[in-house]
């Protein structure tokens, strides 16, 4: 694997891809929990992302109903975030991490990295301070050519997917019409140039005031933030739904087994959502549990992830919509200063290595892969 290629592939990834904005000041609420965010697909066996031998034609990630599709069969994802990609590879100096990262990950099975499309202070910073942005970095990517493979982003069949915003609420409007709007406007703006590529929104899972669901939510407060799972996850572009998972934030006063417990029903709830009404294929695109739990102990990561992973393995086993999971996050060593209270080095806690790597081997036999053949031939036996 060339670090250069990744370099420059993710590099170029960060350039957000928005429509400029007009003079209306309510993207701004949202802008300020903003990103673009880009996931890289990579495939079993073959860990090269650089070079391809000429010739050989990589397939897009397609969708069929809630099912994730490559090459005619059903792909289930077992992935990771490491936001932090993007800054290192834009550093000679530290640009190796970014290809160690990738190759532990492939080395795990993991075949979906989420990565950061944008820089928040520092070279070509899309917000340049706090509530200011710059115009010049809202300019397309999707058009832009990778250097070394000359393919534009928009056919670039290692993206897997793209995502418009992180995390996005507009509390200046709990009814949730502005965001639906917003949505709906800049959905059909990257579709109008980017065909090729899945899309989702970047929503938490919060459900709406309106919504029938609404007692799922952590909270009363959950549903005054101007979104809505359901409502903006069905808008036509939106090719699969995101939620996120962060029982420590949103629980002050329960206990471990009791956020479990929640956190089962928050994820049954969406894989519910999605296979009776949107249809949709649901990824939890960030789950992590914190170190800072007056009661946290090390062995409850494993427990979480578990817990989360089990229901995904069960829906995809009887061809369900929970189609995949990323944890937050993975780290390799040298790069503390981008750890949070959720980070972790894989191989350091071999019981979360071993349960992450489970995980990609189940979900690799449910695709029928061949166990025998490469990368998985050591991983799986
Ligand atoms: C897509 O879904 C339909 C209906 O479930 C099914 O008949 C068809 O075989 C699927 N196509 C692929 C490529 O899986
Ligand atoms: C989703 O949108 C369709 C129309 O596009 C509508 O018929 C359906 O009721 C909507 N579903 C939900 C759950 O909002």
């Amino acid at each position: 694997m060339k670090s250069d290629l990744h370099s420059h592939l993710i590099l170029r990834l960060l350039t957000l891809y928005r429509k400029p904005m007009g003079g209306n000041g309510v993207l701004y609420p949202i802008l300020g929990f903003a990103s673009c965010v880009a996931f890289i697909y990579m495939s079993f066996g073959d860990l090269k992302l650089s070079s391809l031998p000429k010739g050989l034609s990589l397939s897009f990630v397609e969708r069929n109903g809630s099912h994730f599709i490559l090459d005619g069969k059903p792909l289930y994802v077992n992935g990771w975030n490491s936001y932090w990609l993007m800054a290192h590879s834009m550093d000679e100096n530290s640009r190796g991490r970014v290809s160690v990262m990738l190759q532990a990950g492939a080395k795990m099975g993991l075949t979906v990295c989420r990565t950061w499309a944008f820089n928040d202070g520092g070279y070509e910073a899309l917000q340049i301070s706090p509530g200011q942005f710059d115009e010049r970095v809202f300019q397309t990517v999707l058009t832009r050519k990778n250097t070394i493979t000359g393919i534009e982003y928009r056919n670039d069949p290692t993206i897997f997917a793209w995502e418009l915003i992180n995390e996005p609420r507009c509390m200046s409007d709990p009814s949730g019409d502005t965001l639906q709007e917003w949505i709906e406007e800049m959905t059909g703006f990257i579709k109008s140039i980017d065909k090729n590529h899945l899309l989702t929104i970047g929503l938490e899972g919060l459900y709406g005031p309106k919504s029938p669901k609404s007692a799922v939510n952590p909270g009363e407060w959950a549903s005054t933030l101007g979104s809505d799972f359901v409502r903006n996850s069905n808008i036509t572009n939106v090719d699969f739904t995101s939620v996120h998972i962060y029982p420590d934030h949103w629980f002050h006063d329960l206990g471990f087994e009791e956020k479990q417990r929640y956190v089962s029903k928050w994820v049954r709830s969406h894989i519910e959502d999605c296979d009776e009404e949107l249809k949709k294929p649901v990824m939890f695109t960030e789950y992590g549990l914190s170190n800072q739990n007056k009661d946290f102990q090390a062995s409850q990561r494993e427990q979480f992830y578990r817990t989360i992973l089990d229901i995904i393995y069960k829906s995809a086993k009887k061809k369900g919509s929970g189609v995949g999971a990323l944890v937050w996050q993975f780290l390799v060593e040298g790069i503390e200063e981008y750890n949070d209270d959720f980070g972790l080095v894989p191989w350091e806690t071999p019981s979360i290595h071993k349960l992450t790597i489970q995980q990609s081997c189940r979900l690799a036999r449910i695709q029928g892969l061949n166990q025998q053949t490469g990368n998985l031939k050591q991983l799986c036996s």
